[in-house]
């Protein structure tokens, strides 16, 4: 259920007779984090996050300089922002862009928004690469682009194909792939999973829909794009498409990396071992010990 912004949240501003002073940056902080606490379970980061952008400083600024005085436009420019997030609409929607990787990527409505546990998927991704001296890979329901551009950026002999159904999420994804400067080596291709791939792939790597819709956060569902997170009627169907796919476009010795639901990891593997019956599977833990990445190793 969204609930609106407390009508209770105070203007920032001091009144004084007729005019409105400046107040310090620290006791608005302190009432954007009160205000948030019941939509966010990062309040005061959130809080901090928006403030610097309405300030256009770096956080640690912002952190720094509590004493700052901030004029009436900045508490507005704020107190809107506030108002975005209170409907639960992701930070880094708010303000454009989020950090995967160590890498900034360009973010709206029109992807999902990169999470940490992904950053997993890239790291085995970059232990599996180097065993190819110049692998070809290809990151299937890219969205913002961010796992295909970073696996560019940290594999300079790499190619990446970057695979997406939503023309939308493509367009966001060629503006990450100009960002970050890795035109000549990301393709991007529009398509249904593994079908516009051009040749067998060395590594094919996917973070694809896994949810089931009908168990979504309905303020999840409000904001980020139903095609990024419908996984059908048991959170598999996408799974299902790309496994019966994927033998086809992969070497010999290439290998599937896919992102899981913690509680989908024995369903995937017998999945897997049905389509890759010599292949070696393993299921990899993420930072809060939950199965989080399946890897399918072929061996010629
Ligand atoms: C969970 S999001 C992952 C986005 C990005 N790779 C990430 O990890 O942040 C899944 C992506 O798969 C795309 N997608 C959904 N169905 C697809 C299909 N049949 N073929 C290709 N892409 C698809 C969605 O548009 C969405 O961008």
């Amino acid at each position: 259920m969204l609930r609106p912004l407390p009508a209770a949240w105070p203007d920032a501003c001091y009144t004084v007779g007729m005019s409105v002073a400046p107040s310090p940056l620290a006791a608005a902080l302190l009432r954007a984090t009160d205000a948030l606490r019941p939509y966010s379970a990062t309040p005061r980061l959130d809080a901090e996050l928006l403030l610097a952008a309405v300030l256009h400083w770096p956080r640690t600024r912002v952190l720094a300089e509590r004493d700052a005085l901030l004029s009436p436009a900045q508490h507005a420019a704020f107190q809107a922002l506030i108002a975005r997030r209170s409907t639960l609409e992701p930070v880094a929607y708010i303000l454009g862009h989020k950090a995967f990787y160590g890498y900034d990527f360009l973010v709206d409505r029109r992807v999902l928004v990169p999470r940490p546990e992904t950053e997993l998927l890239v790291e085995q991704t970059l232990q599996i690469a180097a065993r190819f001296a110049a692998p070809r890979i290809a990151d299937i329901g890219t969205g913002s682009g961010a796992i295909a551009v970073t696996l560019a950026l940290e594999l300079p002999a790499a190619h990446v194909y970057a695979v997406d159904l939503s023309h939308d999420a493509l367009a966001v994804a060629a503006e990450n792939v100009v960002r970050h400067q890795v035109e000549a080596r990301v393709t991007l291709l529009h398509g249904d999973l593994l079908t516009p791939l051009p040749a067998p792939l060395d590594i094919i790597v996917s973070n694809p829909p896994y949810t089931i819709l009908a168990e979504v956060d309905t303020n999840v569902l409000a904001h980020e794009p139903r095609l990024a997170l419908d996984g059908g009627p048991d959170g598999t169907m996408i799974y299902q498409r790309l496994l019966a796919q994927a033998p086809a476009a992969l070497t010999p010795d290439g290998a599937l990396l896919l992102e899981i639901g913690s509680w989908q990891a024995e369903t995937l593997t017998s999945y897997a071992r049905a389509v890759f019956p010599q292949a070696q599977l393993q299921i990899v833990r993420d930072l809060a010990d939950l199965d989080r990445v399946l890897i399918v190793r072929q061996t010629p």
